[in-house]
């Protein structure tokens, strides 16, 4: 039988659409010493729950939480849904033991702006919730007034993102805390991407900022951690507890994450990653991007091409598609907002050379 050649993975030099990166070389070596091992059944693989539990407790560190509960998850998606599914949960469990119970029965619903990530459609499909997207500001931020409008008696989950995926945007994290709050409703934040640089910026979006109820956050984008490792964080016990099921023929008797067997390797992974760079390195990861995203969006400026100001190290661009495609051809790996507009992401493997290339580049293609 003719053996197919394995192919290399993939070359970071030229990507600047994607929200992973390369790996800090602890973290890929913890990961590589927890190939073996299964979080997923903490009884038996002990000495990965032990690192599970520093990993989360580092994590409440980075986002204000002094008792935190919750899990290495396998990304943003997973923690997103898990949010979602937790305040589902607790909504149903409050209505059978209230007098609504009696009534008609209605749909819960969340209410999310329309930069939420796509992994929030899912969730709501998955468990027969209804999603209400409201409009984003003219600074692409959840408008405070659609959300009020959006949130009733049946709002089970409000939705804030910190560090939106197509324009790095940090919604008003205490108004929507206060809105989902005063509707009975639970608050989480999405900060899967922004969470590991908001420690660095003024921006209210943490568990010390704000009453919010959940949170997600993910090692494997900024914190630089092998794939896969995401974090879901929740202030109390309660919203872990409404996820648990009985694992009757585990070592452990039961579970609370939405995956069975998973990823000793992220868990270890993340926790090496968290200990190397946690705070001095994801500050200066932080300075280093935001200074690129500043340098390539006054570069695109000057050669006329409209730019979303950046706030945190993302870019958003208006480039004709012709340019875009050439700048593919030249291999480099560049994506699309749903309004068609170039993405950059200013990820922790970017470089100032690597972005003078690919702004030589554009003028090469134009001239
Ligand atoms: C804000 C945000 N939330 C959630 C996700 C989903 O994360 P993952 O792809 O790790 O599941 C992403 C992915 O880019 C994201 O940008």
């Amino acid at each position: 039988m003719q053996r197919i050649r394995r192919p290399t993975p993939q070359e970071f030099d030229r990507v600047l659409s994607s929200m992973c990166t390369r790996p800090h070389p602890d973290a890929q070596a913890a990961a590589v010493d927890f190939l073996a091992t299964n979080p997923g059944d903490p009884a038996t693989y002990q000495a990965v729950a032990d690192l599970e539990t520093q990993a989360v407790d580092l994590l409440g560190e980075i986002t204000g939480l002094s008792d935190p509960n919750g899990y290495i998850a396998s990304g943003g998606t997973e923690a997103n849904i898990q949010a979602v599914h937790a305040a589902r949960n607790l909504a149903q469990r409050e209505r059978n033991t209230t007098a609504a119970a009696s009534s008609t029965p209605t749909t819960p619903n969340i209410v999310a702006p329309e930069s939420v990530h796509f992994s929030v459609n899912k969730a709501a499909e998955m468990l027969g919730l209804e999603l209400r997207v409201v409009p984003v500001d003219a600074d692409y931020r959840a408008d405070l007034d659609a959300v009020e409008t959006a949130v009733d008696s049946d709002t089970a989950l409000v939705i804030g993102v910190a560090g939106t995926t197509e324009y790095g945007r940090v919604d008003h994290i205490a108004e929507l805390t206060d809105i989902a709050h005063d509707a009975g409703a639970r608050m989480h934040v999405d900060a899967s991407w922004g969470g590991f640089i908001l420690p660095f910026t003024d921006y209210e979006w943490s568990f010390g900022d704000a009453p919010i109820d959940s949170m997600a956050i993910d090692p494997h984008k900024f914190g630089q951690a092998p794939v896969p490792a995401g974090g879901f964080l929740a202030r109390d016990r309660e919203t872990v507890d409404a996820l648990a099921v009985e694992t009757p023929y585990l070592e452990t008797t039961s579970q609370a994450t939405l995956t069975g067997t998973r990823s000793g390797a992220g868990v270890a992974g993340a926790l090496a990653a968290m200990e190397a760079l946690w705070p001095a390195g994801y500050r200066q990861t932080y300075h280093e991007q935001m200074d690129n995203a500043d340098y390539l969006a006054s570069e695109l400026s000057a050669r006329g091409v409209d730019v979303v100001p950046p706030t945190l190290p993302l870019v958003t661009a208006s480039l004709p598609t012709a340019e875009f495609e050439a700048l593919r051809e030249e291999g480099w790996r560049i994506s699309r907002t749903a309004s068609n507009e170039l993405r950059i992401v200013c990820m922790p493997h970017v470089t100032r050379d690597g972005l003078e290339t690919f702004v030589s580049d554009l003028d090469r293609i134009r001239s």
